[in-house]
């Protein structure tokens, strides 16, 4: 009984702390189709960093009470009810072309051999191809939910124009980070130079362009492109910096959701828009996207922290050193208040990184990172749960899983 009224007490904490990030990070994203095309994101800025903290601290005690389980790496192990399906293996056949599919767009729209090579150059293959993967198995979850037939030319090449739309975004990003490495081979800007590749990632974004008007479909065209509007926008958000800790924590969250989560929102937006799926099923579509893109975002913060770069395939302990505070940093705020003059001037004081890099060590920003990161995969667990059984619907449950536990 005690246990049922402490696990109780847990869930009504969590479905709290649920709710702030659900304000926090909310995209009105129907109004994305709207005549504004804004994504509108209302962070409630008088309760954010301090009430999401009070509210760990009373979850930590509670968890560590009942389970007693420490942050030690990053595997996870309560994943016995998830059903043991690969979600890759299941979409062998929709993948396999993929990559070729977008060289081949990329390779027929123009004439200039460099362009081509430096445009194709991170199709390899070697890449997780999240974002194709995620695409298919929400077009063929909401398919089988709809009855439709199998997966529509359209749907495979919303997913293509997902994978162009995050190369290209990758391009400027290294370009603008200055990073050497990506996918275990010189990035692109190591290779050739800035104005070129600048180009290549332009050229990428038109071709893409083009797909996207051939799908012949206005709200899955507006949708699409609200990507690309939110992308810049995240990138250019990251440039900046907020005085308060409430006002950076709010300005994370939403930089985060336009950086990473809007692509995948939009994504599996645009299937189930093109599997015709009402306005409802819409919705549960993007909530899933968006939630397992704030997730992928979080843990990709707390690599950068824990990871090696043999592991990842390109630089960690990065984000310090470009003078952004992630996650883990802010988090750590509340234990070392330090950190608070270090993130204002961007970690560019000698030292800052490397003692920025020591506190989030010690405190419990990895952990609270990483238990942010989960709620929004159960979150997303929780909407997969409403489209009707299937083995694309059941990939759709351990995809969550593979974010989170995920070591690259
Ligand atoms: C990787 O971030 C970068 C992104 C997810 C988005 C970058 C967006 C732009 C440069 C805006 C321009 C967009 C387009 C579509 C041309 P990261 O640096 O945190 O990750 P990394 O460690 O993989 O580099
Ligand atoms: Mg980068």
């Amino acid at each position: 009984m005690a246990s049922r009224i402490t696990s109780g007490a847990r869930l009504c904490v969590r479905a709290s702390i649920d709710k702030l990030v659900c304000n926090l990070t909310r995209s009105r994203h129907h109004s994305a189709v709207s005549a504004s095309g804004g994504t509108a994101v209302g962070p409630r800025l008088d309760r954010t960093l301090p009430s999401y903290q009070k509210q760990w601290n009373r979850i930590r005690s509670d968890h560590q009470r009942n389970h007693c389980r420490r942050f030690t790496t990053l595997q996870d192990t309560d994943t016995d009810s998830l059903p043991s399906i690969d979600p890759y293996r299941l979409l062998d056949d929709d993948l396999r072309d993929v990559y070729t599919d977008i060289r081949q767009e990329l390779e027929l729209n123009t004439n200039q051999d460099e362009l081509r090579t430096i445009a194709t150059y991170y199709f390899d293959g070697q890449g997780k191809a999240l974002r194709p993967m995620v695409a298919i198995l929400m077009a063929h979850a909401i398919n089988y939910h709809m009855n439709n037939n199998g997966l529509d030319k359209k749907q495979k090449e919303v997913a293509m124009i997902a994978e162009m739309i995050h190369s290209a975004s990758l391009i400027h990003d290294d370009v603008i980070d200055q990073s050497d490495f990506r996918r275990g081979k010189p990035s692109v800007n190591a290779l050739w130079s800035h104005k070129k590749v600048a180009m290549a990632g332009d050229y990428i974004l038109a071709v893409t362009s083009m797909m996207i008007a051939r799908l012949n479909h206005n709200d899955v065209t507006i949708t699409l492109s609200q990507i690309i509007t939110d992308l810049v926008q995240g990138e250019f958000m990251q440039l900046g910096s907020k005085e308060t800790e409430n006002e950076r924590f709010a300005h994370y969250l939403t930089k985060t959701y336009r950086k990473t989560a809007s692509l995948l929102a939009n994504s599996v937006k645009a299937e189930a828009m093109l599997a015709g799926a009402d306005d409802k099923l819409v919705d549960v579509s993007f909530e899933y996207g968006r939630n397992i893109g704030l997730a992928f975002q979080l843990v990709d913060d707390l690599l950068d922290f824990v990871s090696s770069k043999d592991a990842m395939g390109k630089p960690t302990a990065a984000d310090l050193k470009l003078g952004l505070a992630t996650a883990p940093v802010l988090f750590a705020c509340e234990k070392y208040p330090e950190l608070n003059a270090m993130i204002m001037r961007r970690f560019q004081e000698p030292g800052d990184a490397e003692r920025a890099f020591e506190l989030v060590h010690k405190s419990q920003g990895l952990e609270q990172t990483r238990f942010l990161a989960k709620k929004h995969c159960l979150e997303a667990t929780r909407l997969a749960g409403k489209i009707a059984e299937s083995p694309y619907q059941k990939s759709l449950l351990v995809v969550p899983d593979l974010i989170v536990n995920r070591m690259k």
